[in-house]
């Protein structure tokens, strides 16, 4: 089976949202939005991967595929939870109403339906695909609940003696809303609220509800909040939240801001550690793909980040284990950008800058800002230069470097700003006083 440390990527291929990530009988599964395929989106299977520690990921066979007359044309993002130590996995059920004649993996004009459907596992290495799925929310016949086609991604928790799942959603394709179901055993599930914000952009995906010490945070992907000139018009947020357990009601009483200030990470999804931690991975979004080993691949995950709040804010900082294991790796090999992972710490004040591989970053009118113009080949669709909100004073700064992917951790994790790149060279310049810790060594 293939191996990725650090970053998972996809094992060939296409990789995109992670899925039913969970810490399970010892180890981390994490599943992830697969095309098998080709290296770009189509027929979405689960891809699955397993780690002892967040940081060694081994690569499992494909866990979902479609085999149901509901789920034939998808078997979109969901989430995982542990019940009587069986893995329960749900999932959005895809199927096409129109297929494209020359593309068999994509609907015309999103014609297409989406129910929610689960399976069960009994040990979270074989999944019968065949008997041991279930539908368990059909598709929506009324826009007052829920649409028909864009109701997706259930994020399925338990708290007490209750389950809850929460699925992104729209109405009228105009508003973005998240819904709330309930349940007693995981299994038969009854609709409880919805939320409505008009800062929910068009269609909600892949929403994240979870308590955070005696706060509740809000994730969610929002579709049409960004403008494709600045990069992508989906992005992730993040925010403060009140969720009421009895009604199901959410609310969010704070500013939404990015998750991620590069702008590529897309549908986050968290799960507690083995130290109850709360852990957040997410997807790059990436322009083109890679010439693998043996494959091309698109896609990759960002380092495991944990997820904490502090006086209103909420950080992202790197997960320990991945903090540990990043500087052990680039101790060994002496590597700089371009070559293998490697890892600069440093501080950043007004009007310095710092250059690696070809990787801009300065700090601008007291904001932290990227440029990987030099190192991105030629592709268009992304953002180019990224920013950071103001941040007083000088600013410390935990830069994560990998081959094809720039994670800068300003002020541990106040803001991050996470760049894919192509290309980068080996060379580390610029005006900082402490240049690469462990490449010196
Ligand atoms: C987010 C998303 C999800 C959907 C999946 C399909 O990137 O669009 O809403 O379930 O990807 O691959």
């Amino acid at each position: 089976m293939r191996k990725n440390t650090l970053h998972l990527k996809a094992p060939g291929n296409w990789l995109n949202d992670p899925n039913g990530f969970i810490y399970y009988k010892g180890k981390y599964h994490l599943f992830y939005q697969h095309f098998p395929y080709a290296p770009v989106w189509g027929t979405m299977h689960w891809g699955h991967a397993v780690s002892e520690d967040l940081v060694h990921w081994e690569h499992q066979d494909i866990a979902l595929f479609p085999t149901k007359e509901y789920d034939k044309n998808g078997v979109f993002s969901g989430s995982a939870l542990e019940k009587e130590g069986r893995l329960f996995l749900y999932y959005s059920a895809v199927r096409y109403l129109e297929t494209d004649r020359e593309d068999i993996h994509r609907a015309v004009k999103d014609r297409y339906e989406t129910s929610q459907a689960m399976l069960i596992s009994e040990d979270g290495l074989h999944f019968d695909n065949w008997g041991a799925k279930r539908q368990i929310l059909p598709v929506s016949r009324d826009e007052a609940l829920a649409h028909r086609t864009h109701t997706r991604d259930p994020k399925v928790w338990r708290e007490g003696e209750c389950y809850y799942m929460a699925l992104g959603s729209t109405f009228l394709e105009k508003e973005g809303r998240v819904l709330f179901y309930r349940s007693l055993d995981g299994e038969r599930w009854e609709y409880a609220s919805q939320c409505r914000d008009e800062r929910l952009g068009r269609i909600v995906e892949c929403p994240d509800v979870f308590r955070l010490g005696d706060r509740d945070v809000f994730l969610a992907s929002l579709m049409y909040v960004g403008r494709a000139q600045e990069g992508y018009e989906h992005l992730s947020v993040c925010g403060l939240a009140e969720f009421d357990r009895k009604t199901c009601e959410l609310t969010l009483p704070g500013e939404l801001r990015l998750v991620d200030y590069g702008k590529d990470l897309y549908a986050p999804q968290t799960a507690l550690d083995e130290d109850g931690r709360r852990v957040m991975i997410g997807w790059m979004r990436m322009p083109g793909a890679v010439e693998g080993e043996e494959k091309p691949w698109n896609g990759m995950m960002c380092l495991p980040r944990v997820v904490e709040e502090k006086d209103g804010h909420i950080f992202f900082r790197v997960h320990p284990q991945a903090d540990r294991a990043f500087s052990e790796k680039c101790q060994e090999s002496r590597l700089l950008p371009g070559d293998a992972p490697c890892r600069i710490r440093t501080t950043l004040g007004e009007g310095e800058s710092l250059d690696i591989g070809g990787f801009l970053i300065r700090m601008e009118e007291g904001c932290v800002r990227t440029d990987r113009s030099r190192v991105f080949r030629g592709f268009s669709g992304a953002a180019l230069d990224c920013a950071a909100p103001k941040s007083p004073g000088r600013c410390s700064l935990d830069i994560f470097v990998d081959p094809n992917l720039i994670e800068v951790f300003i002020n541990d994790g106040e803001y991050v700003i996470s760049n894919v790149v192509y290309g980068l060279g080996n060379h580390i310049a610029g005006n900082i006083n402490e240049i690469c810790t462990e490449n010196k060594k």
